[in-house]
């Protein structure tokens, strides 16, 4: 593997446990401003010293992140529709590898959408931002989107997964299902799970537990982090589970001991689950 590409891996999965905890705060890419992520700026602060790396669009990057920041960038690259559009499925390369690189990137992403209309389109571009992206040494990390018709079971996300590695991809992130070692198995690259929608709290550390133990590398977390009334505890638990090798109980206790003197994460905030509009055609997600 080339030095520079080793290199920028290395920054997203740490090598000395070959582990890894990314915050996720991409979700207005077709979300627009996603409940609790309405103002990124102030999301991401108090967050980030505790991830490894900041999963983002290039408009946030420049707009809510500190540019002195040491933490790696993973750069969404895809995108093209909106929660209100016909099909999620229809993403093309809308961030350029030359623009990676100037925003200093440690990896791009971008989402697969296997076993939807568009699955030639996404898979195709896969393949093509491999090509270009190791000229530059950049990882490339495939999100594995799932169809809501697609259930998010082992058989269906170890293809989408694997179909993504066999394109090239550097890192692998899906769902967390039952059976998830057999995902992890037939992948010969890194997997790191999604946290998906918000759970309570015990059941987000679960998850976290059960994807580790189950051989992922590790998170991508957003909602279950930013969505909690106490995020920065959040964070501090699920570290402590990927980095520290807590277990739930472990990890859950000190998500309540630290939250119980914190203040609640936007506790006047209107809910806004309204802000998303409702589209009775859009099928995914
Ligand atoms: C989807 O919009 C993004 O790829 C997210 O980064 C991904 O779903 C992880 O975020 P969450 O933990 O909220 O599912």
């Amino acid at each position: 593997m080339d030095w520079g590409l080793k290199n920028r891996l290395s920054r997203i999965i740490k090598p000395h446990n070959n582990r890894a905890l990314m915050l996720a705060v991409d979700h207005g890419y077709f979300l627009g401003p996603t409940e609790k992520l309405e103002e990124p700026k102030k999301v991401i602060a108090p967050l980030l010293k505790y991830c490894d790396s900041l999963m983002l669009t290039r408009g946030v990057q420049r707009t809510s992140v500190d540019a002195t920041s040491d933490t790696p960038m993973v750069l969404r690259v895809s995108g093209g529709s909106s929660i209100i559009g016909d099909d999620l499925s229809q993403e093309d390369i809308t961030v350029s590898l030359e623009e990676a690189l100037r925003l200093n990137a440690s990896a791009v992403a971008m989402s697969i959408f296997v076993g939807s209309k568009y699955e030639y389109q996404t898979i195709v571009n896969l393949g093509k931002l491999v090509n270009e992206a190791e000229k530059y040494g950049i990882p490339v990390l495939a999100v594995t989107a799932v169809g809501k018709e697609l259930g998010k079971d082992a058989r269906y996300l170890s293809l989408a997964c694997r179909v993504a590695a066999e394109q090239g991809a550097h890192i692998v992130k899906t769902y967390y299902c039952d059976n998830f070692e057999k995902v992890v198995e037939s992948c010969p690259v890194p997997i790191i799970v999604a946290g998906g929608k918000k759970i309570p709290e015990r059941d987000a550390l679960q998850l976290t537990y059960n994807a580790i133990k189950a051989g992922a590398v590790g998170l991508d977390m957003g909602r279950n982090i930013w969505q909690s009334e106490h995020p920065v505890a959040m964070i501090k638990a699920a570290r402590s589970i990927i980095h520290g090798n807590s277990n739930v109980e472990q990890a859950y206790s000190l998500y309540k001991k630290l939250s119980a003197n914190d203040k609640p994460n936007n506790p006047n905030q209107k809910k806004n689950k309204s802000k998303k509009p409702n589209n009775p055609n859009q099928k995914k997600k």
